[in-house]
């Protein structure tokens, strides 16, 4: 299967006063899950919905192989999503819901109890939408996005109301979409929950892009850190500025240097003659660095 590739160029989305997304640009490959993270109200759903067309970009644009949805000759066939709050008929049973969707997407009937196996509810395939929990929803939802058999994924939070169970079943299924060769895009809140089924990462804080690259260069980064105190805070910024280094203030005078080992730092200081009281290499769990990430920017932007 050869997917498309979802690129987001210098979007950006403007609710009255509220900037929800700011200049963001990123690229989704194809053949990879990509983990799209960022705090509550980062921007994550306001990015899917404008790629999805169902609010317009207050600038920049969102496309699917370089045309926007709204172009796509058969965007059903194309782009399977799953935006959060996705709203079942209650009345209607899990079968008959996917039956109902199933001729949009150029499926048949069969499909949807193949499906409903595929996401664990064969079992609840009579039973009512409105009496679901919200792990079984999430389960319909995603049941619903591979009607079309699409290349392309866009799903938001779908390990939200997922039991432990479910989140290592969702993992699996989502790894083995991408095996396929399909564009995967899913959202999270919470890095942990995404760790271990993501290629590449996203990170946005306050709608604008914080990080982006390969998973491992996240990885690389946590164990990177380095702790440091000194009598010249300007020196240290400065030296900090010239090498790229980024900069977190402690509450106790510390700074923290992140994507940088401590020799490098010391060697750094020494060159330029910038006293330091102390110096540690300290490890650093990859939600540190989500949340470090994150609230670097939340500083900059207030
Ligand atoms: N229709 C809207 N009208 C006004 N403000 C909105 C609207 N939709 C989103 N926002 C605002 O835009 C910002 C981004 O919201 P968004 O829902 O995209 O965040 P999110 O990253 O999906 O957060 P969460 O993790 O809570 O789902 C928030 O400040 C939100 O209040
Ligand atoms: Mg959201």
């Amino acid at each position: 299967m050869t997917a498309p590739a979802i690129e987001i160029r210098h979007l950006s989305k403007s609710f009255g006063p509220v900037r929800a997304v700011d200049d963001l640009s990123f690229t989704v490959a194809p053949g990879r899950v990509t983990g799209f993270l960022g705090p509550n109200g980062a921007g994550k759903t306001t990015t899917l919905r404008m790629l999805l067309g169902l609010i317009a970009p207050t600038s920049g644009t969102a496309t699917i192989g370089g045309r926007r949805y709204a172009d796509l000759d058969r965007p059903l066939r194309t782009v399977g999503a799953a935006l959060e709050a996705a709203d079942f008929h209650p009345g209607r049973t899990a079968r008959d819901h996917l039956r109902v969707s199933a001729p949009k997407a150029g499926a048949p009937d069969s499909r949807a109890d193949e499906l409903l196996e595929l996401v664990g509810l064969r079992e609840a395939a009579n039973r009512r939408v409105g009496g679901f929990s919200l792990g079984m929803r999430q389960r319909l939802g995603l049941a619903a996005t591979l009607l079309g058999d699409p290349p392309v994924l866009l799903l938001d939070e779908p390990a939200n109301g997922l039991d432990p169970e479910g989140i290592r079943w969702l993992r699996d299924l989502l790894r083995s979409l991408a095996a396929e060769g399909r564009t995967v895009l899913v959202s999270s809140h919470v890095l942990a929950e995404v760790q271990q089924t993501v290629d590449d990462i996203v990170v946005i804080s306050r709608g604008r892009l914080v990080h982006s690259s390969p998973l491992s260069e996240l990885v690389a980064l946590a164990e990177h850190r380095v702790r440091v105190t000194t009598p010249d805070r300007a020196g240290l910024l400065a030296l900090a500025e010239r090498a790229g280094w980024s900069l977190t203030a402690g509450p106790d005078g510390s700074a923290e240097l992140s994507g940088v080992d401590a020799a490098t730092v010391g060697h750094a200081a020494f060159t330029a003659g910038l006293e330091l009281h102390e110096l540690s290499a300290r490890g650093a769990s990859l939600e540190d660095v989500f949340l470090r990430l994150t609230a670097v920017t939340e500083g900059a932007t207030r």
